[in-house]
C-alpha cells in the first residue's frame, strides 16, 4: 500500500495545481474558483482548462479589464507557472486553454511508475475504512448463480477500494439466524437421535436436507410445532440447540469456502446471528428518538413515500431481516468506525435498503443528502438468465449450483487446451492452472462486462470465445505480450536502474500517456461514482485498457515491418511498461492466476 507522501496524484490533479496558481493571479477576486481540467480531443492537445467561459460570465459587467472569454483564457495561459510537465499551450474557441504535455515528462513519469509501482498512482478517496457487504448466502441453501453476481461485483468493488488505499471490511452477512433453523434442527434431531456421532457426511447435501425438512414442516403439524419450539430454544441459548445450529452452519461454510477459494475471494463472515445480541439496544435507541411506532401488533418505522412501513419487530415479537440490518449498520458505524457501507444484492432488495438508509438518516446516524460521509449505498444487480430468457436453471429446473458452473467452465477450457495440443507440451499441473485461470476468469469477466442493473444471459460458448470481448481473449493477449517481452531478452530490474525510457514513436507517446491516465480515467471516477452511476464495470474498463494497449502494440507491430521483437529490443522500455502495468492490474485488481503460453 502506498503511503500518503508517495501518492503522486493523477495527471489531472497535477495540472489542476498549476492552473490553480494561474487562476489566483488571473482573477485574484474570484478566490473560490476550482480549476476545471479535462482530457481533450487529441487533435488539440492532451488536456484543456475550461475556466475562461464561466469566469467571464461572473466578472463581466463588474468593471474587470477583460473584454471577453478569450482574453480570460489568454491570461490564464500566460499566467501558468513554468513546469516541466507542459510542452506547449494554445487557445481554442471561446477561451479553452489546451495543453500538450511534454514527451520527456511523460517518459519520466512512466519511469517513476515503473520504479515505485502503480499503487503510487491510485486515486485518493475521502474515506479510510469501508464495509463491502457482499456474497452473503443463506445457510443451508446452496449458493446459486444469483450469488455469483454479488460475490464477483462485491469483490471487484472491494479490490478497487483497496487499490485506492481504503481499508475494506469484506463482510459476508450470511443468513444464519432465521426461523428456518428451528425446522432444520428438529429434523436433524429426528434423523439422528444420537447427535454426538453425526458427521458432515451423514447430513450430506444440505440443500436436500433443507428441502426434506421443509416438506416435513409443511405436512406435519406436530413437527411444525416442535420446530417452532426449537427456534425459541435456540434463541434462548440452549446448549443442545446451539450445537446443532453451529454444526449446520459449519457444513454450509465449508461449501461456500470452496467457491471463494476457486474465485480467489476473501471474505470475513459476520452473519446475522452476530448482531442478534445488539438488536434490543439499538431498537431502544431508535424508540427513544421517537422513530418506532406500533402498527397492527408489530413495531415499525414509517418511511415517507413508502406504501408499507419498515417492520423492525414482527407481531409475534421476533426480530427480522430489517432489525438485523439496522443493527448491523449501527455496529459498522459505531463499533467498526466505517465511513462507507456498500451492500451488494440483487435489485429486488432495493426497497429494503432505501428504507434502511432513510431510517438511519432519520436517526441521525447518517447525514441527510447522499454526498457526505458516512454514507451507505445499495449496489443492485439484475438476474442471471438462461438461453430461454428465464431465470437460469438446469434442465431439472433446479437452480444451478455455483460449484457445478465453475467446474464446467474449467473443464470446457481444459478440453479446448487439450484440443490445441497443450497436453503434450505442458505438465498436468500447468494444464490445470491454466484451465482454472481462463475458466474462472471467463465467468467473472462475463458477469462484469454486462450492465450491472439489467438481467444478463449466461452463455458458456460466448464467455469462452477466444476471439470476442472475453477474458479468454484478454488473457491470451496478455500472455502474448509477456512472450514478446521474454523474447526481447531485457530485464525490468535493469531498466529501473538505467532509466533509459524514451517515447520516440507517436504511438509510444500515446501509450505512455494512456498508462499515466490509468487512475483518472478508469479507477477514480468509478470509485467515486460507482454507486450512483451505472459504471462499476472497472473490471471491464481495465480490461478495455488492455485491449487498447494491445491494439496500440498491434499498430506498432504493423508499422514495425516483419520483426517486432527486434524493434522492441531497440525501444524496449514500453514493453516493460506494459508488463508492469499489465501485471499490476491483473494481480491487484483482477487477481487472476498467471498463464503459461
Ligand atoms: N442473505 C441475503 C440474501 O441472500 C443477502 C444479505 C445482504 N446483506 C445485508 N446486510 N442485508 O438475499
Amino acid at each position: 500500500m502506498a503511503s500518503d507522501e508517495e501518492v503522486v496524484g493523477t495527471v489531472k490533479d497535477q495540472l489542476a495545481k498549476l492552473f490553480e496558481e494561474s487562476l489566483r493571479v488571473t482573477v485574484p477576486d474570484q478566490t473560490d474558483t476550482d480549476p476545471l481540467i479535462a482530457a481533450c480531443n487529441p487533435r488539440f492537445g492532451d488536456y484543456q482548462c475550461n475556466n475562461a467561459m464561466s469566469l467571464w460570465t461572473k466578472i463581466k459587467g463588474t468593471g474587470s479589464a477583460f473584454t471577453g472569454p478569450q482574453p480570460v483564457g489568454q491570461a490564464i495561459m500566460t499566467n501558468l507557472p513554468r513546469s516541466e510537465m507542459i510542452e506547449s499551450c494554445s487557445i481554442a474557441g471561446p477561451g479553452f486553454v489546451n495543453v500538450k504535455l511534454s514527451r520527456q515528462w511523460i517518459a519520466k513519469s512512466i519511469q517513476k511508475m515503473l520504479i515505485k509501482g502503480i499503487e503510487t498512482w491510485s486515486p485518493k478517496l475521502r474515506v479510510k475504512r469501508a464495509v463491502v457487504d457482499f456474497s452473503s448466502p443463506n445457510i443451508a441453501k446452496e449458493m446459486h448463480v444469483g450469488h455469483l453476481r454479488s460475490t464477483i461485483i462485491g469483490d471487484t468493488l472491494a479490490r478497487m477500494l483497496e487499490f485506492s488505499n481504503v481499508e475494506v471490511l469484506r463482510r459476508n452477512h450470511v443468513g444464519d439466524w432465521g426461523t428456518q433453523f428451528g425446522m432444520l434442527i428438529e429434523f436433524l434431531f429426528e434423523k439422528f437421535p444420537n447427535m454426538e456421532v453425526v458427521s458432515d457426511q451423514a447430513i450430506g447435501d444440505l440443500e436436500a436436507f433443507y428441502k426434506a425438512s421443509k416438506q416435513r414442516f409443511d405436512s406435519d403439524p406436530g413437527f411444525k410445532e416442535r420446530a417452532q419450539q426449537a427456534v425459541v430454544s435456540l434463541q434462548g441459548g440452549q446448549e443442545k440447540y446451539r450445537k446443532a445450529w453451529s454444526q449446520i452452519c459449519e457444513i454450509s461454510r465449508k461449501g461456500y469456502e470452496k467457491v471463494y477459494q476457486r474465485l480467489g475471494i476473501v471474505l470475513e463472515e459476520k452473519g446475522e446471528s452476530f448482531y442478534n445480541p445488539y438488536i434490543p439496544g439499538v431498537l431502544e435507541e431508535l424508540a427513544k428518538k421517537g422513530l418506532i411506532e406500533e402498527s397492527e401488533g408489530a413495531r415499525v418505522i414509517f418511511i415517507e413515500g413508502k406504501k408499507y412501513p419498515f417492520i423492525v419487530v414482527k407481531s409475534d415479537g421476533g426480530f427480522n431481516y430489517a432489525s438485523t440490518d439496522l443493527t448491523a449498520l449501527w455496529y459498522r458505524l459505531n463499533e467498526e468506525k466505517a465511513e462507507w457501507m456498500i451492500y451488494v444484492t440483487d435489485v429486488g432488495q432495493r426497497e429494503h435498503f432505501e428504507m434502511l438508509f432513510t431510517a438511519a438518516k432519520r436517526a441521525g446516524w447518517l447525514p441527510p443528502g447522499d454526498n457526505s460521509y458516512p454514507k451507505a449505498n445499495h449496489v443492485g444487480f439484475g438476474l442471471v438468465l438462461g438461453e430461454d430468457g428465464k431465470r437460469f436453471r438446469t434442465r431439472s429446473t433446479e437452480v444451478v449450483k455455483l460449484v457445478d458452473l465453475l467446474d464446467e467452465a474449467k473443464s470446457r477450457c481444459k478440453a479446448a487446451l487439450v484440443e490445441r495440443g497443450k497436453a503434450e507440451q505442458w505438465t498436468e499441473e500447468e494444464l490445470e492452472q491454466t484451465a482454472e485461470a481462463v475458466g474462472y476468469g471467463a465467468v467473472k469477466y462475463a458477469d462484469l462486462k454486462n450492465n450491472r442493473l439489467t438481467n444478463y444471459t449466461f452463455n458458456f460458448d460466448q464467455m469462452l470465445n477466444d476471439q470476442g470481448n472475453t477474458a479468454v481473449y484478454l488473457l491470451y493477449a496478455h500472455a502474448r505480450i509477456c512472450s514478446i517481452i521474454r523474447k526481447s531478452g531485457k530485464d525490468v530490474e535493469e531498466l529501473k536502474k538505467t532509466g533509459a525510457l524514451v517515447l520516440e514513436h507517436p504511438n509510444e507517446r500515446a501509450l505512455g500517456l494512456h498508462l499515466l491516465q490509468f487512475a483518472e480515467r478508469k479507477l477514480a471516477p468509478i470509485c467515486y461514482q460507482m454507486c450512483c452511476v451505472n459504471t462499476y464495470t472497472t473490471y471491464l474498463d481495465t480490461s478495455q485498457h488492455f485491449i487498447q494497449i494491445v491494439r496500440l502494440w498491434g499498430q506498432r507491430r504493423r508499422q514495425a515491418d516483419s520483426c517486432c521483437v527486434k524493434r522492441l529490443q531497440r525501444s524496449c522500455g514500453n514493453a516493460f511498461i506494459y508488463l508492469v502495468f499489465g501485471q499490476s492490474t491483473r494481480y491487484d485488481i483482477l487477481g487472476e492466476g498467471s498463464l503459461h503460453l
